[in-house]
């Protein structure tokens, strides 16, 4: 059946009965520092997903996603949840998760809608799970926090749909607002939201390179932390810090490379706390150009298109600093821009681009190049 652009009442023969929607994220800086307990930085950007449901009383749940070509409408029964490699793991995984907490999940339709772009490394996955935790809290009643629901939505994907990541893009979805930064402590769960400063905005460019062993290279990035942390004796690599600096350099390659990054990472975030406290937004820019760096040369989960619209960022007036955001292995890259050039900066490093033949970046977040 066809559900693309159906409203849910023309796709379920019934009214919505709740109505939840959660954010997508990018990263300012933090990266690959949660899975090592460490800290990040993220901030909710404007493309949401959406989230319509009403209860059923037969236990079918039944998904209509706007969001495969053509929409798509897939069900399953109530505490038959068993993963299929599909993007209905992500609905059976909350599902599933509520349920080993106690939670008789009853039947329901769902209608899902997400302007978070797939692929790109603004957490599409995290805003769904996010949304449909909501979803189900208001629709049962629950009494579940906001971490609460970030846990959940993380036991969902880690767990049950199996992708090894750290708990950032679900607080972060769960957490942030747009006009703040989420400082999350990831070992505790604990945040404080740093307002972002008032003559500064956010640039986000797509590099439409999706590399096929993403998932692959990140789960090795984060066994080689933990040989690095076996290693310097440390529970987690947030355990050691940077006076630990000649330890780390005695660690055989290339878990000295991978160890250093987290390190200095971690330590980078906290000076960007201090530096967006202090207004310094030259500092700010700094560390973005130093995460990148370390990105790149120590942890190597750059790639070369990724480089060239990072640098091409970097060498526009206006911009404060540029780095990748997200996990890496291509996606996309955050810049730092003076208020009001956001759009000017974008136009450029979307052309400058796509000199090289074959390479198209996209705005996502700034003013849409058209
Ligand atoms: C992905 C993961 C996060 C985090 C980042 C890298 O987005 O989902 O948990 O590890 O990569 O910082």
């Amino acid at each position: 059946m066809t559900v693309n652009g159906k409203c849910f009442e023309a796709v379920f023969g019934r009214p919505v009965k709740v109505l939840a929607e959660a954010p997508g994220r990018v990263n300012l800086i933090g990266e690959h520092t949660d899975y090592n307990g460490g800290y990040v930085l993220p901030t909710a950007i404007p493309q949401k997903t959406r989230v319509e449901m009403a209860p059923r009383d037969d236990g079918l749940i039944q998904i209509a996603t706007m969001n495969v070509r053509g929409g798509a409408q897939l069900s399953y029964r109530a505490g038959e949840e068993s993963r299929r490699g599909l993007w209905l793991d992500y609905v059976q995984g909350v599902t599933a998760v509520l349920r080993g907490r106690g939670v008789a999940v009853p039947g329901f339709d769902a209608r899902i809608e997400s302007t978070v772009p797939l692929g790109s490394g603004l957490s599409s996955s995290a805003s769904l799970l996010v949304a449909l935790a909501r979803a189900l809290r208001a629709m049962l009643g629950l009494s579940i926090d906001d971490v609460e629901i970030a846990r959940i939505a993380h036991a969902a994907e880690h767990d049950f749909v199996g992708a090894p990541v750290g708990t950032m893009d679900q607080m972060a979805a769960s957490l942030a607002d747009e006009s703040t930064a989420l400082l999350i402590d990831t070992r505790t769960l604990a945040f404080e939201r740093i307002p972002l400063p008032a003559e500064a905005e956010l640039l986000v460019v797509n590099s439409g390179v999706t590399h096929q062993h993403a998932s692959g290279d990140y789960k090795a990035r984060r066994a080689e932390c933990e040989r690095a942390a076996a290693a310097l004796g440390v529970p987690q690599l947030r355990d050691v810090d940077e006076v630990a600096e000649q330890r780390i350099a005695s660690l055989p390659a290339p878990l000295d490379r991978r160890a250093r990054h987290v390190v200095t990472e971690n330590a980078r975030v906290l000076a960007a706390v201090a530096a967006l406290r202090a207004g310094d937004l030259g500092r700010l820019g700094e560390l973005f150009n130093a995460s990148h760096r370390s990105m790149r040369d120590d942890f190597e989960v750059s790639v070369p298109a990724v480089d060239d619209l990072v640098e091409s960022a970097q060498a526009q007036p206006d911009v404060f600093g540029a780095r990748l955001t997200g996990g890496g292995f291509g996606g996309s890259i955050v810049a730092l821009v003076k208020r009001g050039c956001a759009a000017r900066v974008g136009r450029a490093v979307v052309e400058a681009y796509a000199r090289v033949p074959n390479r198209r970046a996209t705005v996502l977040v700034g003013e849409p190049v058209s």
